[in-house]
């Protein structure tokens, strides 16, 4: 029997970067995982490989409609076998990296899938390993709907999608959350005809409606359909098409819409089952998280849940994040995660970040705040690169002026965010960023625009 400090239970981004940080601390560290490589769903079927497909696919709009202008002729010819082939690389670069980090800091690999037994004891396969720690870390899958059987050929989850043996020429996507707007991009870019059904009335729940509104009109305009406001009921398939069934919510009518391929995006579910033998009475929450308290730590003592399988948004940053918290906390460090400014990303054309307070939660909390808006239209390099729809916000205290949100749609969004969350990391006002000598040309003078909006106003407005 092998003894540990630490057993991690997964490899995904949570499990995979608590071990490291973990072994960098000086703790002997193992890691059970029972897929046939590292990285968990974010490099295997998730992050990774959609982005890869949203660069490939963003390439060729780009070649299509963008080229000419700039004086090239090309006549770009999609080969999906070949794109698929490039996106599977780029997997294997990122899942043998992380098997090269692990050896580098001298993790153990158990290879399988693994069980917590006892209170310290995890058992893998058939061997039974002593850890002083153990952290869960097994991550989410995708949740399907009653009524809507998934096969991954014609009604597929983000996993099917991202592996479909041909482009569909008409593709129905359930749900416009953050991976239905992503994959439905891809395919939309890839010629099918693509339509997104949505239960509420407006695209990505959550998120500044502004901001929302102006995707959901951007989308459209790249042939990607919406029917808002509709619950589904149901799908099937015979000879291989789709047949999806869902209901107006506004008149209860009901309708039918037929699809080579239907892609089920309606959020995801932790994966608990198995994780902890019955007797040890692993407590869950009502929607099936592990219950933790703040410093990540269940029921069982000496057993700790990150990422996906515990509350919060369910993004591989955030259990990467609290990995890190969670190892220097074994470590005896002090460690925290500050929620409030934990960034999220859609990798649409444009893409969209956000970070902090939405205008709705401000509006809803009654706090007196002011908005600095900035349009890409006014910045030089963004119309360089036929990038100029969408806008930055800043959204500042009207009293002081420290920032408190920021949502950005536009080129290289998920980039430009992070220096408004490093600013309100410090407390920033909305000045700091104003005065900030910033490189000209870039985008991200747009950022700074929007910051002396706050104020006396933009220059290039
Ligand atoms: P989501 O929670 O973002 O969106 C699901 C959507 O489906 C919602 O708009 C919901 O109203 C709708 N819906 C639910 N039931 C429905 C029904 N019966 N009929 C019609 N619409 C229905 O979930 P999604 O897109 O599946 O993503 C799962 C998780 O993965 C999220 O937490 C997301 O943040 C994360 N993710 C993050 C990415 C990123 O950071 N770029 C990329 C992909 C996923």
């Amino acid at each position: 029997m092998a003894e540990f400090d630490l057993i991690v239970i997964g490899a995904g981004p949570g499990g995979y970067v608590c071990a490291i940080r973990a072994a960098q601390l000086g703790l002997k560290v193992a890691v059970a995982e029972g897929s046939e490589t590292l990285g968990g769903t974010c490099l295997n079927v998730g992050c990774i490989p959609s982005k890869a497909l949203l660069h490939a696919t963003h390439s060729l709009r780009e070649a299509e409609e963008n080229f000419a202008k700039m004086g090239l002729s090309v006549k770009p010819k999609v080969d999906w076998a070949g794109m698929r082939g490039y996106k599977d690389e780029v997997i294997g670069q990122n899942t043998s990296g992380i098997e090269f980090l692990f050896k580098k800091n001298k993790i153990t690999w158990l290879k399988g899938w693994a069980e917590i037994v006892a209170a310290g004891q995890v058992r893998v396969g058939e061997e039974t390993h002593q850890a002083k720690s153990i952290v869960i870390a097994s991550g989410s899958e995708p949740s399907t709907l009653p009524g809507v059987e998934v096969d991954e050929k014609v009604i597929v989850t983000s996993t099917g999608a991202l592996a479909l043996a041909k482009i569909p020429a008409t593709l129905a996507v359930i749900g416009a959350g953050v991976i239905g707007l992503e994959l439905g991009s891809v395919y939309a870019r890839l010629g099918s005809k693509v339509t997104v059904i949505e239960y509420l009335d407006t695209i990505t729940p959550g998120m500044d409606a502004e901001i929302a509104r102006t995707l959901q009109r951007l989308l459209k305009r790249q042939g990607i359909d919406f029917t808002l406001g509709a619950a589904v009921q149901g799908a099937s398939v015979k000879g291989g098409k789709a047949t999806l069934s869902y209901k107006l919510r506004k008149d209860d009518s009901e309708h039918e819409i037929t699809a080579d391929c239907v892609l089920v995006a309606t959020g995801r579910r932790p994966v608990t089952a198995g994780v902890a033998a019955g007797p040890l009475g692993l407590k869950l929450t009502e929607r099936g998280q592990i219950e933790t308290d703040a410093g990540f730590a269940t029921n069982i003592p000496g057993v700790y849940a990150i990422g996906d399988v515990r509350e919060g948004p369910m993004l591989a940053h955030k259990a990467s994040d609290e990995g890190v918290a969670l190892a220097e906390i074994l470590a005896g460090h002090k460690a925290a995660v500050n929620y409030d400014l934990i960034p999220s990303v859609i990798y649409t054309t444009p893409e969209v970040a956000s970070v902090g307070k939405t205008q709705e939660a401000l509006k809803a909390e009654g706090r007196a705040y002011k908005t600095g808006k900035f349009n890409f239209m006014g910045n030089g390099r963004a119309k360089a690169m036929f990038a100029g729809d969408g806008f930055v916000k800043i959204l500042a205290d009207k009293e002081t002026d420290r920032i408190l949100g920021c949502h950005i749609i536009g080129p290289s969004a998920g980039e430009l965010i992070h220096e408004v969350c490093v600013a309100m990391e410090f407390g920033a006002a909305a000045e700091d960023i104003a005065r900030t000598c910033h490189a000209h040309p870039t985008v991200s003078e747009a950022v700074r625009e929007a910051a002396m909006a706050c104020g006396d106003g933009p220059i290039h407005a």
